[in-house]
């Protein structure tokens, strides 16, 4: 089973819909895959599908078996492969929770959640791509999404407001890990990526910018551009339900395959899954 954590310096990048596109995309390839919202911060998986099953939180506390917190998607979404979902709770308290939690129980997180690992891997799930969703920043759930995976995907978006510090927090976290690091650049302005020299160039600069201080195995794999038609999706919903109708979120790769966003995707994660290995 390959372990992938999907992370960022500053939030809203697009960790979850990279994420979850990626999950789905590979539950349509016919690989089993789990994915589990690891933002206790910030959970957001629930927003997107509505789950039939307890928290992950009370599994990751001692409360709950495994089997209470997981949710097959398969089905629902017609997926030939398996799409198991574990969902953070966003309710406030349960955040404030986790925000108080001491080292202690931190370390009974991650070892709880590395007992996951070994019940996701076995029969009856036989995943085989467990993937996590991070808080952004480095807080502790970021750095135990960091031990429970060996890939770990950066998502920067080209501003200064997170260049330098997700250089910063790609050096500060992954110096002592033998974790392969691979970056991935969202929401990037269509019009600097519109040409493969502008491209090529990209990634040379983001490449050579955070490789300056760790020895760890790093790749860029490409940048995604802003897709204009995910964000119209996106307030067309939210609309919807300031009008009163039930919230809805589209997961692009099942619904929307041929916006900018899915195609995008779909061109670089042959290289993301070469890379993982
Ligand atoms: N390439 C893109 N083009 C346009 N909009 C995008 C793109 N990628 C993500 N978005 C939008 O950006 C917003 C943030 O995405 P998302 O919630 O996945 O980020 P995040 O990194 O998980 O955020 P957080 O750190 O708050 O959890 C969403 O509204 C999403 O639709
Ligand atoms: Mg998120």
């Amino acid at each position: 089973m390959k372990s992938i954590a999907f992370l960022s310096h500053k939030g809203g990048i697009g960790k979850t819909c990279l994420s979850l596109n990626t999950a789905v995309y590979l539950a349509l390839q016919g690989k089993n895959v789990c994915l589990v919202d690891h933002d206790f911060f910030g959970p957001s998986l629930s927003t997107f599908v509505k789950p039939n099953v307890d928290w992950i939180n009370e599994y990751i506390m001692g409360d709950k078996k495994p089997e209470d917190v997981l949710q097959d998607q398969s089905d629902a979404w017609n997926l030939p492969g398996k799409l198991i979902l574990g969902f953070a709770n966003p309710m406030a308290e349960a955040v404030q929770h986790i925000i108080r939690i001491d080292q202690k129980t931190s370390m009974r997180m991650l070892q709880n959640m590395l007992k996951l690992k070994k019940v996701l891997e076995a029969d009856p799930y036989n995943i085989d791509y467990f993937i996590l969703d991070s808080s952004p920043g480095t807080g502790f759930t970021t750095v135990n999404a960091m031990l429970i995976s060996t890939v770990n995907i950066f998502c920067v978006k080209v501003g200064n407001a997170d260049i330098n510090g997700t250089s910063e927090m790609i050096a500060g976290l992954t110096r002592h890990l033998e974790n392969k690091v691979l970056v991935l650049a969202n929401q990037v302005p269509a019009s600097s990526l519109d040409t493969d020299e502008k491209q090529r160039k990209l990634g040379e600069l983001i490449i050579k910018k955070f490789k300056e201080k760790i020895p760890n195995e790093t790749t860029y794999i490409g940048a995604i551009p802003t897709d204009i038609d995910m964000q119209l999706v996106e307030f067309e919903t939210a609309y919807e339900t300031l009008q009163g109708f039930p919230p809805k979120r589209i997961v692009h790769i099942l619904e929307k395959p041929e916006h900018i966003f899915s195609k995008a995707l779909i061109k670089y994660l042959p290289k993301i899954l070469e890379e993982i290995g």
